[in-house]
């Protein structure tokens, strides 16, 4: 088995990295930080791992990738490359929002689209937000992208079924987690993370049992269940407070 992760350096795709390792599978890890791949590379001694520097939204670069991973069998297909920008949306830099719009959304839709073509059958597993279900004033355009990953996998996993295609579309959506995000993101981080160790645990056991919607935590499962009953000018009200904590 060979698992495909993007954004594989830091955070969330570093720790599926190691923990799918121990589950027997074989890597191909993307990210820019090529130095960081090598390092994971280095401590895998039983599995084969491919490393593969790429900056997803490099077209050339990009179109590298996908003629690399076409030699591949991939059965579990993360796209998890991801970035965010706390702050008022009039004064964070337009070309960072794009950058966002581009990683996000554009590299994913593309990435998910080859998976499809590529893989006759397996998971496309893509990491998404709890933010993806609610306007998040002070983290706007990345909530917004988000909103884009978790609307268009959950039917596009629909419509596989439907086409008796054995391609599984899942949709992780945490809550703040512990990884350099925050950091990346301008934010201070008086907000407490889960550690994610534990969050990647819970992500591939949503994995193993192929959950269409994957909430890591009994704390944002409650979360995500209530801002359903919440009017909205509730939620944009105490999300503006909890970013202008970040
Ligand atoms: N941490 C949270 O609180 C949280 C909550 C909800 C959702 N998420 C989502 O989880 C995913 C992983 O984030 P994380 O928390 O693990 O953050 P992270 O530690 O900052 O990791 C982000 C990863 O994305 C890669 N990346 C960024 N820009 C890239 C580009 N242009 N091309 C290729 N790779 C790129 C980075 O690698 P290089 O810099 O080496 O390229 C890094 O490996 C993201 O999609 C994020 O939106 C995170």
């Amino acid at each position: 088995m060979r698992a495909f992760i993007t954004g594989a350096s830091s955070g969330i795709g570093r720790e599926l990295a190691f923990q799918l390792v121990a589950l027997n599978y074989d890597l191909i890890l993307v990210a820019r930080r090529i130095d960081r791949l090598k390092e994971i590379k280095e401590k895998i001694k039983d599995q084969d791992v491919i490393v593969i520097q790429s900056d997803l939204n490099d077209s050339k670069q990009f179109q590298n990738l996908i003629e690399q991973l076409k030699q591949y069998e991939i059965d579990l297909f993360i796209n998890n490359a991801g970035f965010g920008k706390v702050g008022h949306s009039k004064d964070i830099d337009t070309s960072q929002e794009i950058e966002m719009i581009e990683l996000n959304i554009i590299s994913l839709h593309k990435l998910t689209k080859f998976a499809i073509d590529h893989m006759k059958k397996g998971k496309i597993v893509n990491v998404s937000s709890l933010a993806s279900f609610l306007p998040t004033p002070k983290i706007a355009c990345y909530a917004a992208t988000k909103s884009y990953v978790t609307s268009y996998s959950l039917s596009l996993d629909y419509e596989l079924k439907k086409q008796n295609i054995p391609i599984n579309v899942l949709t992780v959506t945490p809550g703040p987690i512990k990884t350099e995000f925050g950091k990346v993101a301008g934010a201070d981080q008086k907000i407490k993370g889960m550690d994610v160790k534990k969050c990647v645990r819970l992500i591939i056991k949503g994995i193993h049992k192929s959950k269409k919607i994957i909430v890591p935590g009994f704390k944002m499962k409650l979360l995500k269940f209530i801002i359903k009953f919440i009017p909205r000018k509730w939620i944009l009200a105490s999300a503006y407070k909890i970013q202008s904590k970040k």
